[in-house]
């Protein structure tokens, strides 16, 4: 490898929320513990980012900001080359951060009381975006399934959605493509028939595509303005950012691509409403330098989180098999269901935290279908994955959970 994707860091005292929070929650924990839960990565960032944002910090002026072109050639040069799709630079509005965004759509698309679609188990600041601004959230749960293979498998409720978006009171959609927590890379049939649903009932459909880069080999993210025709952009947004792809989350830059004007004039509206929404001076320089020199720290990133991926399937399977893990497809989170142990979502949430030391993301948080599962940030080192699992194991051991029921002692 080039890069590095072996050192481990140590967080502590940095102003890391990830490790703040573990520290919150067990304050006597003690060096050594890596939190693998809020989605930023336990590796340094691409060395090319640091040195763009070093060079252009050698003659900046640190003021208000306003996109540069090279900016918006960056973010439009990115899809195209990566996603297989030409926007214009105009659609692109820069928020800082894509819950924002969110947000922002929400409030600027719909009125209050409007019905609002998400597929839980999803990114929890979906519902809280339509929740807090009083809007009224429908769901439209992701099924469980299985592969012909056998392999355990998500998949969107056509049916289900086809019901709620005819509901005249339902306006919008917000999709995650792929799909944080569960790992789906949506195909472009999958896409296309949830365009087909949405845009006759005219539904806008904002899409995350947040997790857009970090695609496992054997799979390919199939952006939604790809299979998109032109009559149905005034139905569309997409929300990406390099922030997950480069572990760039604390410069708060996000490009949304608004494609039709009225759309965007109402989203920029909506924007101009919320102080401070512009973004930070290090964004620029930053993007940039990620969407036109780091192709080589992504591929090597996609080889070292697949790789922790398999190690984590083939860990579960040799020594609690009775937990399921889902393929994670994209991102770099893993869903695994403990259901098989009986335990109460706060009983499983405290072993955990106090018996294996191990801080996750608790799948209640991701809203219906998420109870009994657990979210597993990959972005770590190889290291700091095989301690992690084997302090649950030997844990699972001493409470005689799953398959330690009988017999095995610690
Ligand atoms: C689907 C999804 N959207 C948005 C975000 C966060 O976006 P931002 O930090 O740009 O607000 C995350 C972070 O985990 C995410 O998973």
């Amino acid at each position: 490898m080039k890069y590095d994707f072996t050192t481990r860091l140590n967080r502590t005292g940095t102003g890391s929320f990830k490790w703040d929070e573990m520290y919150r929650k067990a304050p006597d924990l003690g060096s050594g513990i890596v939190p693998l839960s809020v989605a930023d990565m336990e590796f340094k960032n691409p060395p090319q980012i640091k040195q763009a944002i070093a060079d252009w910090l050698d003659d900046a002026v640190l003021g208000y900001t306003d996109p540069t072109d090279e900016f918006l050639d960056a973010c439009v040069d990115w899809q195209r080359r990566r996603h297989g799709w030409q926007a214009e630079r105009h659609w692109i509005v820069p928020t800082a951060g894509v819950v924002p965004a969110l947000f922002n759509a929400v409030r600027s698309l719909t009125k209050p009381g409007d019905g609002v679609i998400v597929q839980p188990p999803v990114y929890y600041p979906f519902s809280k975006a339509v929740t807090t601004l009083d809007r009224t959230l429908v769901t439209n749960p992701l099924l469980r399934t299985t592969r012909d293979d056998g392999s355990p498998y998500y998949q969107m409720d056509f049916e289900d959605l086809e019901l709620k978006a005819q509901d005249p009171n339902n306006t919008m959609l917000i999709l995650c493509s792929p799909h944080n927590p569960v790992g789906r890379v949506w195909s472009a049939a999958e896409l296309r028939r949830l365009l087909d649903i949405c845009v006759k009932n005219d539904v806008i459909v904002v899409a995350d595509e947040i997790h857009d880069d970090l695609i496992m080999p054997g799979h390919k993210h199939t952006a939604i303005m790809s299979v998109a025709d032109v009559g149905e952009y005034d139905h569309i947004l997409v929300a990406t950012a390099p922030s997950k792809t480069f572990n760039i989350a604390g410069l708060q830059a996000s490009a949304i691509f608004v494609p039709n004007d009225d759309v965007r004039d109402r989203f920029r509206h909506g924007l101009e409403l919320v102080p401070s929404s512009e973004l930070n001076c290090f964004a620029y320089p930053a993007t940039i330098a990620a969407y036109t020199k780091c192709d080589d720290w992504l591929d090597e990133l996609i080889q070292v989180v697949s790789a922790n991926f398999e190690f984590l399937r083939g860990f579960m399977a040799s020594y609690l098999p009775e937990v399921v893990v889902y393929p994670m497809e994209g991102t770099y989170l893993a869903w695994a269901d403990f259901n098989a142990w009986g335990l109460s979502t706060e009983e499983l949430e405290s072993f955990m935290e106090k018996d294996a030391l191990l801080f996750l993301d608790e799948g209640y948080v991701f809203g219906k279908g998420g109870a009994g599962f657990e979210r597993f940030n990959l972005a770590c080192p190889r290291d700091v994955l095989e301690e992690s699992l084997e302090r649950l194991v030997h844990a699972a051991k001493v409470r005689r959970l799953g398959s330690f029921a009988e017999g095995d002692q610690a």
